[in-house]
């Protein structure tokens, strides 16, 4: 069989050429890293789990009229999407402070905010991907004023739907972080919703608890992350409640 061509490798997932033009498959790696990428271990069963959690949320965003990179999962650890090209952002979305946010301005972490802030970071692991302005983003071209309207009004639906799902659960969403991806249909070009949403790239917390369900699990050393992750797809009921611990997670279909 013929090797398959790697377009990209992440920190927690590759990109090959998909079968058809304008498509990838995105294979989701168990490797797990932190502090852009000082702190690094390989978490039995994580890739599996993303994988299903990331079609989850992407099906039922797709399913409200929310645009996805998402076209299919092919297996255990594989999904097809849609080719885009990235916007250079790291957009997140906040809804009670914590994480870097609580370091910067001095606001203790669980106080709720007013309104859900965004915030944008330039994607540059070599800069630690430092947060900037909109006027640097626009300055420097890396969107336009109207991308960025796009995209703030895609990030709130996103809040709204995937916090919708979690109060559902007894979790709380904290934050989370999105990224976005230009196509073209013809002349035309919009933007939808790339990457993985995961508890990876989220901050979940049990309602009742406080308990710590999401990556802050590995980067603080707080337990077993296969077992918080399992926590959320056994709740969201994407994972049988009965299944067995979470080295070894089952798919339902
Ligand atoms: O670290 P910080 O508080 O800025 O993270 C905010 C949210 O964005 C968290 O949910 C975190 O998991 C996510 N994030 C991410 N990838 C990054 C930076 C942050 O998924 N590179």
């Amino acid at each position: 069989m013929a090797r398959r061509k790697k377009v990209y490798e992440g920190k927690a997932k590759i990109l090959y050429e998909g079968p058809e033009p304008g498509t990838l498959v995105q294979y989701f790696k168990d490797d797990a890293t932190a502090y852009n990428a000082q702190k690094k271990d390989v978490i039995d069963g994580k890739g599996v789990l993303n994988n299903r959690l990331s079609e989850f949320f992407m099906v039922g965003l797709n399913a409200i009229g929310v645009p996805t990179h998402f076209i299919k999962r092919l297996n255990m650890r594989e999904q097809l999407i849609r080719a885009v090209e990235i916007i250079p952002l790291e957009i997140i979305v906040r809804n009670v402070a914590a994480g870097s946010l609580s370091t910067r301005l001095g606001i203790e972490e669980g106080t709720p905010l007013p309104r859900p802030i965004i915030e944008f970071c330039y994607k540059d692991d070599k800069l630690g991907d430092p947060l900037v302005a909109e006027e640097h983003i626009i300055a420097f071209g890396w969107a336009s004023q109207q991308d960025l309207d796009d995209i703030v009004a895609l990030a709130l639906r996103v809040n709204d739907f995937l916090s919708g799902c979690m109060l559902a659960v007894g979790i709380k969403l904290v934050d989370f972080k999105i990224e976005v991806g230009r196509v073209w249909d013809g002349d035309y070009q919009r933007l939808i919703l790339a990457d993985e949403i995961s508890p990876d790239s989220c901050r979940l917390w049990d309602i009742e608890t406080g308990k710590k369900l999401d990556k802050d699990v590995f980067r603080r050393d707080l337990g077993s992350l296969t077992d918080a992750y399992t926590e959320v797809a056994r709740r969201l009921g994407v994972l049988p409640s009965n299944s067995a611990p979470a080295t070894k997670p089952h798919l339902i279909n």
